[in-house]
Order: structure tokens, then sequence, then C-alpha cells
């Protein structure tokens, strides 16, 4: 359909930023040209050029998609952070920077509010982020009582997920409220991302109370929010 209405090429490209660190997607998106299997069908269907994008890494890899006619041209992002004489160097046979694999160390805050919640967050991290050297993860939880029960909650969770005590969960003293002291500690820690639980306030509360989740999501445009729930 596309064809029809004259497209000039097509150009294979895949991934959003809140998914491309998650560790499924990370397998896929780590391997060299992970996507050039659905642009050589494309190819094969289609009239119009293919580019192809997606960790073509050296130009060795470029040469060969283009040589077996996988694909008509060749997409470059990261690389061409990487090393900005890709191309030149390439054409002239010389060694070009290569994109480390893997995606950049995440920085990550990971906000409990020692409810059943938190427990759902701490197997969602589990999940997705731990195990990854290039994952930093920080546990916090802004003390609203004594620091005690705070520890001992910390405890029995680390005891569930079986973490050891290398895991460690930082309190924060309470300043600003809840929303404020969490949003200085995101700014101030230069992390990438917030992680937290969702306490599924009633309507009626939400709207007396107001939602942390709600303000944060107002505050911090630039760190991704992970809200479970
Ligand atoms: C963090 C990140 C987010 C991306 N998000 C999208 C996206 O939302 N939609 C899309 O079509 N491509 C997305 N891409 C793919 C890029 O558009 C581009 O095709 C790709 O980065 C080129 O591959 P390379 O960087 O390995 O050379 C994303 C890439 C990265 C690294």
């Amino acid at each position: 359909m596309l064809e029809e209405h004259g497209i000039a090429y097509l150009s294979v490209t895949a991934g959003t930023y809140n998914s491309f660190f998650l560790n499924p997607v990370r397998q896929i998106t780590s391997r060299p040209a992970h996507l050039w299997k659905d642009a050589a069908l494309l190819r094969r269907s289609l009239k119009v050029p293919i580019v192809i994008s997606g960790r073509i890494i050296t130009p060795s890899l470029a040469e060969e998609l283009v040589r077996t006619e996988a694909v008509s041209l060749i997409g470059l992002g990261r690389a061409l952070l990487a090393d900005p004489g890709w191309v030149q160097k390439a054409a002239h046979g010389k060694a070009v920077a290569l994109v480390a694999p893997g995606n950049p160390r995440r920085r990550f805050l990971v906000a409990l509010d020692l409810s059943d919640a938190s427990l759902l967050v701490l197997k969602f991290v589990q999940y997705f982020f731990t195990g990854r050297p290039e994952n930093i993860l920080t546990f916090v939880h802004v003390l609203q009582d004594a620091p005690e029960p705070a520890n001992q909650w910390w405890h029995r969770a680390r005891r569930i997920m079986q973490w050891d005590d290398r895991c460690r969960l930082t309190l924060l003293p309470a300043r600003n409220g809840v929303a404020a002291d969490l949003t200085e500690a995101a700014r101030s820690g230069n992390y990438d991302s917030l992680i937290l639980g969702q306490r599924g306030l009633s309507g009626i509360k939400r709207w007396l109370l107001g939602s942390v989740s709600g303000t944060l999501w107002q505050n911090l445009n630039d760190v991704n929010l992970f809200l479970i729930g």
C-alpha cells in the first residue's frame, strides 16, 4: 500500500526509550543487526529500497548485509555517535570505534513505601533489572515513623526475595513530603528511572490527599517513571 503511494524507501527500526533497557528487550536488541530477518523479508516482497538499522556495528557486517542483498541501505545511529568518522573510515578500510555492547549504565531509584505494593515493586525489579552489572539500583524509603520498623520490613523483604545484606535500604528523612523528597532524591542522584508502587487510594482519598505518583509524574519529566500496581 505504501509503495502504491510512491514512498522512496522503507526504513526498518524498532524500540522505545522505555522498553529499550528491559532485560527481555535488551537480549534481542543487543544482537548485531537484530532486525535483519524482518528487513530481508520486506526486501524480498517490495520493490522500494529497504534501510536496516539497529546495531550495525562493524563495516564488515554492513557490507555483508548489502552484498547478500538482504537490504539495500544501512542506517547508523549509535555507531555514528561512537565514531563520527565511521563512514569515511569504513570506506578506506580503517578500523572504527565500536559501540559498547549493551545499553549504557542505568541508575534506578526504587522508592518503597513498605506497603504490600512494595513487595510487588521488588518482584518487578528482580525480574527486569537485577543480575546486570550496568543496572545500578538504589532502594529508598522516606521515613514517616521511627527507623526500626522500616529496617525490620526490609530485613523480611530481603528474606522473601532471597537477597543478601549487600542490598541496602536507604532511609531518607521526611522533609517536604514524600513526593518532594523523592523528586529531590531522583534529581540529586542523577537517576534515569524512578520505580514505585501504586497504593491504590480510592478516588476520594486521592482527590483529598493527592497522589505521590501523580506529583512525581509532573515533577520529573526527564526521568522514566515506572508505576507498579
Ligand atoms: C534508546 C533508544 C530508543 C529508541 N526508540 C525508538 C522508537 O521509539 N521508535 C523507533 O522506531 N526506533 C527507536 N529506536 C531505534 C532508532 O530509531 C534507530 O533506528 C537505532 O538506534 C539505530 O540503530 P543503532 O543505534 O544501533 O545504530 C531507539 C533507539 C534507542 C537507542
